[in-house]
């Protein structure tokens, strides 16, 4: 899942369901629920309890897996010594920034023989669910008699009320989900572990085989895994980093089963997917595959083509861009994809049907009729302004002088504010350093002038003339150039020769002696302010965004409410908030260009795949001797091993790392994507269509123990081959 810019201090960036199924492939369920789904489970396989995979009375299931970095990934515990297996693209900032040309992990990979060879990674946190509490009688009487208006702050007060009281006298955080756009709430409390270090991670020509070109598409044949280890204090209770610190003793860990898988056995993944959009009405379709996602795709673009003619250049510039590349590229092609397959299986068209049985439905309940009217009347008043929006995010906060600057002043105003709090200067000092090192980490002179410039240019045809702001025409009329593209650059040129807070390194000698007024006319601080996003939208927009946003709020509180009415004898899932979720289902093949896709894919085709040297299909000496050599282990079936398989679970972004389960709570493999024929999935799921793309244990098992000789490793593991 793609992680949020990182914007701190002060500022804030800003199909339904088909009911009684005979499968529930689709639905991302509450744990806390889930005996609702019980018989369902069952019947499709499920060999284990309700119990099982969550009781907050003894370990079960949701105890072994953890959200990581506040959810931008999934990962499960398979060890009595914390041992975390997940994604290889979830690991992959912490692999690279371990990497150097002279020991060069990400490309080599790497496992650690003792816990002394473990890798802090500072910043790397994970989450335990502790429980989920149904808080929806509490909020709903705060809340009762609120104005739209009033609504958020007496959201908050009820929310930090019951928050307070759910953690007080323990060491836990909690958090309140809103679920069915405000129709229900769920208080969260969770248990925080920040000492995690990097324990292993295959040469990156396993972990991202197939690079861009493979990526969201099946079949497949990337590992892509790698582990970490959650560190305790002696007391077994979460503590910072420390070299004392020990391997946790966790409540639980999830055995490996490296039996195999079939089509039609039962599978479950259990994880934490980030945010699905399934109740989006066609407006929302028709202005996603019309007007922004095209501009999203573009200006990403800009982005990937100037950093990889740097990266082409020197390991050393590959090896530090390459994990905000992969970041950018994913969501890329992802909305390629999306826009393509909203459009291919008539998203829109299918969307409209079901408004229009809807508003069937509605006629004659005063509360919901005209509901999609008022939709169409919000979405005509804001569409003038959504690819200038789009902009915002996609173009003017993405060249990283922007965000640092706009952090430089929420920092520094902090710190000026907090000066005679000690504990507060600290914080604030290291977080903001954390800051600066991250924007130095992918900070590149040549690639950054670029983009800027050609964001810009683009900005200036894309947007129209009439929004345009004065600062900008400014530019364009003070560093006159034959085309916008030539002022924009000579602009460029203007602020990285003038500017003290571009460059990393300047950046850290004003750090010495932080002062505001030392920056206050400082070029780039003063650009980076007047696209502060808040500030520029209330200036360019007036009141149209923060109108529409409210509008549709309204509109998607009152028809999820509708739909629930609607559906009351039926099971209905909420879209994907960051929160726990469990999806069952079974390994499905499906049909891909009118031919049977296989449901498994092994490691002949793997070598079939390869290319020496090449960026996306090269392979490991390793690899092909074992290959050669047919050095399978235990691990092999049918004269090879086996790679990856699919299954037709529901998984969005966030879900990546995320256990596979079998029947008999059993690690079968680890979800990692979803296929292009179903790109659209985050809107409509398609039954025929979405599939989820998992790496089978057997292979990672493989990669560590016979490539990679991790037999410690391999020793820690609870593995059943029955
Ligand atoms: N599409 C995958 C996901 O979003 C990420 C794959 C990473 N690999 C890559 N080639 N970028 O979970």
């Amino acid at each position: 899942m793609e992680k949020r810019i990182r914007l701190i201090f002060a500022m804030t960036l800003t199909l339904l369901l088909t009911g009684n199924l005979v499968k529930a492939d689709e639905g991302m369920w509450i744990p806390m629920l889930i005996g609702k789904n019980y018989d369902q489970m069952k019947k499709q396989g499920f060999k284990l309890t309700a119990e099982d995979l969550y009781n907050i009375n003894k370990a079960s299931i949701k105890d072994a897996i953890v959200s990581m970095g506040g959810g931008f990934c999934t990962a499960e515990v398979v060890s009595s010594h914390g041992l975390l297996f997940t994604n290889h693209h979830c690991g992959y900032e912490s692999i690279a920034a371990n990497s150097t040309p002279q020991n060069d992990i990400l490309d080599n990979g790497f496992y650690a023989k003792s816990y002394a060879e473990e890798k802090p990674i500072p910043g790397l946190f994970v989450d335990f669910l502790v429980r989920i509490e149904d808080v929806t009688p509490q909020v709903t009487a705060a809340l009762a008699g609120a104005s739209d208006a009033e609504r958020g702050t007496k959201l908050a007060q009820i929310s930090k009320q019951l928050v307070d009281n759910s953690v007080k006298d323990t060491h836990y955080h909690a958090a309140i989900s809103s679920f069915f756009k405000g129709n229900q709430y769920f208080l969260y409390v969770y248990e925080k572990y920040s000492d995690v270090r990097l324990v292993g991670a295959p040469p990156q020509s396993i972990g991202k085989f197939g690079g861009d070109t493979d990526n969201w598409e099946w079949p497949r044949h990337t590992g892509d895994f790698s582990i970490f280890r959650i560190y305790s204090g002696k007391d077994g209770q979460p503590a910072e980093y420390s070299a004392d610190n020990v391997p946790l003793t966790p409540k639980k860990f999830l055995p490996i089963s490296i039996k195999g898988v079939k089509n039609g056995d039962f599978a479950m993944v259990y994880g934490y997917p980030g945010r699905t959009d399934r109740f989006l009405t066609s407006n929302g379709v028709h202005l996603a595959t019309e007007e922004t996602n095209p501009i999203i795709v573009k200006l990403r673009d800009i982005r990937l083509r100037a950093w990889k003619e740097e990266m082409n250049k020197s390991t050393e510039t590959r090896l530090k861009l390459s994990s905000k590349y992969a970041e950018i590229a994913n969501y890329w092609k992802y909305y390629i994809g999306q826009t393509d397959q909203l459009k291919h299986l008539k998203i829109y068209e299918q969307k409209q049907g079901e408004e229009a049985d809807f508003t069937k439905w509605a006629a004659g309940k005063p509360e919901y009729t005209g509901l999609m009217d008022a939709y169409k009347k919000a979405y005509a008043d804001y569409e003038p302004y959504a690819i200038h929006r789009t902009y915002i995010n996609e173009g003017l906060l993405a060249p990283g002088f922007v965000i640092m600057n706009l952090n430089l002043n929420g920092g520094i105003r902090a710190l000026q504010q907090m000066k005679d709090n000690a504990d507060a200067v600290a914080s604030i000092k290291s977080q903001l350093g954390k800051i600066i090192d991250d924007y130095a980490g992918n900070y590149n002179e040549t690639a950054d002038k670029k983009i800027f410039a050609q964001i810009m240019a683009s900005y200036y045809a894309d947007v129209p003339a009439a929004q345009h702001p004065q600062f900008i025409t400014d530019i364009v009329t003070n560093y006159k150039g034959s085309t916008p593209l030539e002022s924009f650059t000579k602009y460029a040129d203007y602020l990285w020769a003038s500017s003290k807070t571009i460059r990393p390194a300047d950046i850290k000698v004003l750090m010495d002696n932080p002062s505001i007024d030392a920056i206050a006319n400082d070029p780039a601080f003063v650009y980076a302010q007047n696209v502060n996003p808040q500030a520029y939208s209330r200036k360019v927009f007036g009141t149209k965004i923060t109108d529409f946003e409210a509008e549709k709020a309204r509109l998607d509180h009152l028809y999820q409410k509708a739909l629930l009415e609607k559906n009351a004898d039926k099971l209905m899932y909420p879209d994907a908030n960051s929160t726990m979720r469990i999806s069952y289902g079974n390994v499905q093949d499906y049909i891909k260009d009118g031919k049977k896709a296989p449901i498994t894919t092994n490691l002949n085709e793997v070598v079939k795949k390869y290319k020496p040297k090449d960026d996306e299909f090269d392979l490991p000496q390793s690899l092909l001797d074992a290959y050669k050599a047919k050095t399978f282990g235990q691990y092999g079936e049918n004269g090879t091993v086996p790679v990856c398989f699919i299954t037709n679970n529901d998984i969005t972004g966030g879900n990546s790392g995320s256990p596979v389960i079998n029947a008999n709570g059993e690690l079968i493999g680890l979800a990692f994507d979803g296929n292009w024929e179903a790109m659209s999935g985050d809107i409509a799921f398609d039954k025929k269509y979405k599939r989820t793309i998992c790496v089978d244990v057997r292979y990672v098992l493989w990669c560590i123990d016979v490539l990679g000789h991790g037999n410690n490793l391999i020793s820690e593991l609870d593995i059943h081959k029955n």
